[in-house]
C-alpha cells in the first residue's frame, strides 16, 4: 500500500496536483451519447441544458468498425460545445482492448482541458487503476493539463466486486463508481438475457402453510451488490451510482431501479435513452416533502445534538446528519433549477 504522505503525491513532474476532496457536482444522471452518429452529436447543445453529464460512449454498444469514427466524433463534439456547468466524460474500451491505449492518448491530447471523468469499464482490481493512473498523470504532464481528469470504474466483473474496497480507495483520482448488471450478469453466470432491473422468476413465495395460492414476491437481483458498492464508495469518500437499464419500453420499472439506488445511497444513474433522463432527474432530486422534514429536524435541532419530537417520531444527532445529506443534496439541485428551489422554499 502506498504510503498517506505518498499517496497525494503528482505521479508525473509537472502533472496537476492530485485533488484532495472531490468536486461537489450535481450528476444526476450520466447520459450516453454514440459519438459516431452525427444525428445525436448535432443535439448535444440542445443536450447540455437538459442532463447534467454528457459521456462519449466509446465501449461496448459501438460497433468494432465504428471505433475510430466514435473517438473522432467524441473529441470533434467536445471541441465544438461549451458545456458550462454540465459535466463531459468519456467511457473508454477495456484496458486489454486494442482500442484503449489511442482512446486515452487522443482524447487527453486532443480535449484534456475539458475532460472531468474517464470511465474505465471491466476495472478487476487496483492494478488497473493504478495503470491508468499513471498513464493520465504522463500525458497531463506532457500537455499541460491543468486539473487532474478523474477515474470512474464501473463495477462488473466477479473479480472488480471482490475487490470493490481497494478499486475504491486505489487513487485520489478516483471519482466513483456504477454498477455494470449487464457484463456483471455475464461474468457470474447468472442466467439472465437483460441489461440491469429485476427478474420476474427470482422470488420469494408466502409461507406454505396457506393452503391458498402463495403470493410471490419478486426480490432485486442487485440489492447485494449496490449495498456493497455504496459502502465500499463511502468510506472511500467516493461516489456510487446505478448503470444502464436496458428496457427502454419500461419507465416504470427503470423508476423503480433508480429508486432504489437513490434511497440505498447512490448519486445517480446513467440515461441510455432520452426518456431516461427524466426518470432519473425526478429520483435523485429529493423529494420536497422528505426535504421540508429534513429541514424541520434542522431548526428543531440547530446544533446537530441533543433530540426533538417532531410530528410524534424521535430525532437525535444521526437524523440530524440524515436530514443534512438531505437538505444539502437539495440545495444542489436548487442551484441549478429554480423550479426546484421554488418546491423546495430554498
Ligand atoms: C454496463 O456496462 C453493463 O455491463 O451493465
Ligand atoms: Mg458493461
Amino acid at each position: 500500500m502506498k504510503l498517506p504522505r505518498q499517496f497525494y503525491q503528482p505521479l508525473a513532474i509537472c502533472a496537476p496536483e492530485p485533488l484532495r476532496e472531490l468536486p461537489v457536482r450535481l450528476e444526476r444522471m450520466i447520459h450516453f451519447v454514440p459519438p459516431h452518429v452525427e444525428k445525436v452529436t448535432a443535439k448535444v447543445p440542445e443536450l447540455i441544458r437538459q442532463v447534467d453529464v454528457v459521456l462519449g460512449n466509446l465501449e461496448d454498444a459501438i460497433p468494432a468498425d465504428a471505433k475510430e469514427a466514435a473517438r473522432a466524433g467524441f473529441i470533434a463534439m467536445a471541441k465544438a460545445t461549451d458545456f458550462g456547468a454540465t459535466g463531459l466524460w468519456t467511457r473508454i474500451n477495456a484496458l486489454n482492448s486494442p482500442w484503449v491505449l489511442d482512446d486515452i492518448t487522443q482524447t487527453v491530447a486532443a480535449i484534456g482541458n475539458k475532460l472531468d471523468v474517464i470511465m474505465l469499464p471491466k476495472v478487476e482490481g487496483a492494478w488497473d487503476i493504478h495503470y491508468l493512473d499513471q498513464l493520465l498523470a504522463q500525458l497531463e504532464a506532457r500537455h499541460g493539463i491543468k486539473k487532474p481528469i478523474m477515474i470512474h470504474a464501473i463495477l462488473e466483473t466477479a473479480q472488480g466486486v471482490n475487490n470493490v474496497e481497494s478499486i475504491a480507495a486505489a487513487s485520489p483520482r478516483m471519482h466513483g463508481m456504477s454498477l455494470g448488471p449487464a457484463d456483471l450478469a455475464a461474468s457470474r453466470g447468472m442466467k439472465t438475457t437483460r441489461v440491469g432491473g429485476g427478474h420476474p422468476d427470482y422470488v420469494v413465495l408466502a409461507d406454505a402453510k396457506d393452503d391458498a395460492k402463495r403470493a410471490a414476491f419478486q426480490q432485486d437481483l442487485w440489492h447485494y451488490t449496490t449495498a456493497k458498492m455504496v459502502d465500499a464508495c463511502a468510506a472511500a469518500g467516493i461516489k456510487p451510482f446505478y448503470g444502464p437499464f436496458g428496457d427502454f419500453s419500461d419507465p416504470a420499472g427503470c423508476e423503480a431501479q433508480f429508486r432504489n439506488a437513490f434511497l440505498m445511497g447512490c448519486a445517480g444513474a446513467w440515461s441510455l435513452h432520452p426518456s431516461q433522463i427524466g426518470i432519473a432527474k425526478r429520483v435523485f432530486s429529493p423529494d420536497p416533502a422528505e426535504v421540508a422534514t429534513a429541514r424541520k429536524i434542522i431548526a428543531a435541532m440547530p446544533d446537530g445534538t441533543g433530540a426533538a419530537m417532531i410530528d410524534g417520531k424521535m430525532q437525535d444527532d444521526a437524523t440530524w446528519k440524515q436530514a443534512k445529506v438531505v437538505v444539502d443534496l437539495a440545495r444542489l439541485v436548487a442551484a441549478k433549477d429554480p423550479e426546484m428551489a421554488s418546491r423546495y422554499g430554498l
